[in-house]
């Protein structure tokens, strides 16, 4: 860690780096917002051989995921984090915490029939883990400077708030997608319960809306980045679910949204 630390002469520059990779991510999230207009992410039912070798779906969200866990937890543990004592920074890198401990260790062990994932779209994913961890975490747990009463302010309460909300209807709404299939069964049905009654991407809604909130309590270009580029990648993938069950499913609810309940 320490030569790593070493090759950032100082503070300045670290942070300067750290600055930079949130305004890569909005580029990236821009980018990618333009890739999706035509073509669909190649993972689940769209998944094809042409994005490199099938990985197994349990192995490939456990592996993908890790280092959003690992990196931070490297971070805090083993370099100095100077922010760490802070209430603020302590509940914002503990919510971070608690979504990945959920996805990386819990997530792909309750998978039920789900696809292989192509080895392109896992590769892609376990870069985006490490990249985001390091920046989020490196951010939170030394550089971010909140005023001691953040965590009364509306926009932290607003934030938080918004990141549990989203937080439960994400669990929720895998919950439900998973309990369709019975074991051993792989195809697809209509979801329905929670906030699958208003839309046809009710988790990626969750977790659009986590992240959203995690921006607005975080107050940061690198929070802010991210949600954005979640909201890029999931609003996307509940369009493709969207219209992918309208075309399949004669009997699918008329009144069910893609990702915003009553409007879209
Ligand atoms: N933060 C981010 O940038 C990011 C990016 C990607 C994903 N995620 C999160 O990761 C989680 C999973 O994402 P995902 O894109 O894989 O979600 P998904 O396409 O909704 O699939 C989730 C699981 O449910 C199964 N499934 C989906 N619809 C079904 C249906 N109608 N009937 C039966 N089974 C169904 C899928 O099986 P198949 O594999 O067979 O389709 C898969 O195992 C979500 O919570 C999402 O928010 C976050």
């Amino acid at each position: 860690m320490d030569v790593l630390w070493s090759l950032l002469s100082s503070e300045e520059e670290e942070l300067c780096v750290l600055d930079c990779m949130a305004h890569f991510m909005l580029l990236m999230a821009a980018c990618t917002f333009v890739t999706l207009l035509f073509e669909h992410v190649p993972y689940g039912r769209y998944a094809s051989s042409k994005y490199g070798f099938p990985v197994n779906v349990r192995v490939a969200w456990f592996v993908q995921e890790l280092p959003a866990l690992l990196v931070p937890l490297c971070l805090v543990v083993w370099t100095s984090s100077a922010k760490t004592s802070r209430l603020p920074n302590q509940l914002l890198i503990a919510m971070y915490f608690l979504h990945y401990v959920q996805r990386s260790l819990i997530y792909p062990f309750l998978i039920r029939g789900g696809k292989p994932t192509p080895f392109a779209s896992f590769a892609l994913a376990f870069v985006f883990c490490i990249y985001n961890g390091y920046m989020q975490i490196r951010y939170l747990s030394h550089y971010a400077e909140y005023p001691a009463d953040w965590v009364t302010h509306p926009c932290f309460i607003t934030g938080f708030v918004l990141w549990l909300v989203g937080w439960l209807m994400n669990v929720h709404s895998d919950h439900i997608l998973r309990n369709l299939r019975k074991p051993g069964e792989t195809g697809y049905k209509i979801p329905t319960g929670g906030m699958f009654e208003y839309v046809s991407g009710a988790n990626f809604l969750g977790e659009i809306t986590e992240w959203a909130g995690f921006a607005l309590a975080g107050h940061s270009v690198h929070s802010t980045a991210f949600a954005i580029f979640t909201m890029v990648v999931l609003a996307s993938r509940a369009v493709a679910h969207h219209k992918w069950y309208l075309a399949k499913f004669e009997d699918y609810p008329k009144n069910r949204k893609a990702f915003i309940p009553f409007l879209f």
